[in-house]
């Protein structure tokens, strides 16, 4: 029998209790052993719910007991989360988390933590909730070279767009929607300001290199800013609009990105709807390979949090080698970066001229209803040669258009 501790008894933690209960079965039978929850650690009681007998208020409680052999920590939040994996890791416990806040922040230094100490700290829930991505990274794509990971990182934001596209919803109903189910982050700024795909990201990126990206340094926005406006013009386009997180590797430098696009039907992205996330990784020998599913939700994000629980039991003893390592990877300029941009521009279409000066060759749309303005998709060209020309039109606003993924 092993003897695990869940620090939260939130969306997640409940969701692992959950799994583990469901598939008592098929799991112990997998590892060749019972897994029992002996404690949960949350500063609030639930007397109503027969976890109560396990709950627990002090981590000490956890970190003192020699019986608990893996700690699961699904409190999400940098702090007091680093602290008491720390705690855990020192007492000789592995870890394994569904907190991409905590990974993207100190990832390293918890893998090189557990690593000396014979333990692991897995992590496969922090991004794509229940799709496996980290495993596969680590453990199935090590013959490649990784040119390309392009992924829809976030359930909320896709969940929102998607509602907005196709029914017309409102912004504000949508996102109550999505924290209604459970999708979205506690501050859910975080969802849709892009930081959290920012941070999935930037997981990734590191470990499809072997060294660290830092979030803050990833070009990040979110969807705040898109309008239903936006949605007509993308429709009449053939697009649709997605927020992105990617990195890519171009002459020799790595590129990243977190932001709204137009993608075109083609994209292998554009029918990647919901709450669900969808994984795009180009490796050099492999070719492409997409991962698809549901990318948040209590009981997804549950069974990829089992699955790390499940793997540290099976490798007790045993470390299973992640290479992530503190050295910082520089990444490329996104001033350099290469793209067509969709471009919404006060006036006519009789006012083209300026737009030519400025941009050369232009595709053209204009919206029924929407007045006083028109769209238009540039050619290719660098960010930076584009902030240049944005100067001197009346822009309205602009997203980009990734093709990246066929390059
Ligand atoms: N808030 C996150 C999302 C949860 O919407 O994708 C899963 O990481």
């Amino acid at each position: 029998m092993a003897k695990i501790a869940v620090l939260g008894y939130g969306t997640v933690g409940s969701g692992v209790v959950e799994v583990l209960s469901t598939n008592h079965d098929s799991i112990s039978k997998r590892v060749g052993q019972e897994i029992e929850v002996k404690s949960v650690l949350d500063i609030r009681d639930f007397p109503d719910d027969p976890i109560q007998e396990k709950i627990v208020h002090n981590i000490d409680d956890i970190i003192n007991d020699s019986e608990i052999d893996v700690v699961v920590e699904v409190m999400g939040g940098v702090e007091p989360a680093f602290t008491f994996v720390k705690k855990a890791l020192e007492a000789g416990k592995s870890v394994c988390t569904s907190n991409k806040a905590l990974v993207a922040a100190h990832g390293p230094q918890l893998l090189a933590m557990a690593k000396e100490r014979k333990l692991n700290f897995m992590f496969e829930a922090s991004v794509g909730g229940g799709i496996p991505i980290i495993r596969p990274l680590n453990q199935s794509l090590t013959a490649d070279e990784i040119i390309n990971i392009t992924g829809i990182l976030n359930g909320t934001t896709n969940y929102i767009l998607t509602k907005m596209s196709n029914e017309g919803s409102d912004y504000e109903v949508v996102l109550k929607e999505a924290q209604d189910l459970g999708y979205a982050e506690r501050n859910p700024e975080a969802d849709v300001e892009g930081f959290d795909a920012c941070r999935k990201i930037a997981i990734l990126t590191s470990l499809a290199y072997g060294s660290t990206v830092h979030f803050e340094e990833i070009y990040t926005e979110g969807i705040s800013n898109i309008t239903t406006q936006d949605f007509k013009y993308a429709q009449k386009l053939g697009y649709v609009v997605k927020l992105l997180a990617t990195s890519y590797k171009k002459d020799g430098k790595v590129y990243a990105m977190t932001a709204p696009f137009m993608i075109e039907s083609s994209h292998p992205l554009y029918n990647v709807n919901d709450v669900l996330n969808g994984i795009y990784v180009n490796g050099n020998v492999l070719g492409n390979v997409m991962f698809f599913g549901a990318g948040a939700g209590k009981l997804p994000t549950a069974s990829a949090v089992v699955s790390d629980v499940v793997d540290c039991v099976k490798h007790k003893g045993t470390n299973v080698m992640t290479v992530w390592s503190n050295k910082e990877l520089e990444l490329g300029n996104t001033e350099d970066e290469v793209r067509s941009f969709f471009v919404r521009v006060k006036g006519s279409l009789d006012d083209l001229t300026k737009i030519k000066e400025n941009f050369g060759n232009v595709k053209t749309v204009t919206v029924d209803g929407i007045e006083g303005e028109f769209g238009f998709v540039t050619e290719e060209m660098t960010e930076k040669e584009f902030a240049e020309a944005a100067k001197n039109i009346p822009m309205i606003s602009r997203i980009r258009i990734d093709k990246t993924v066929f390059s």
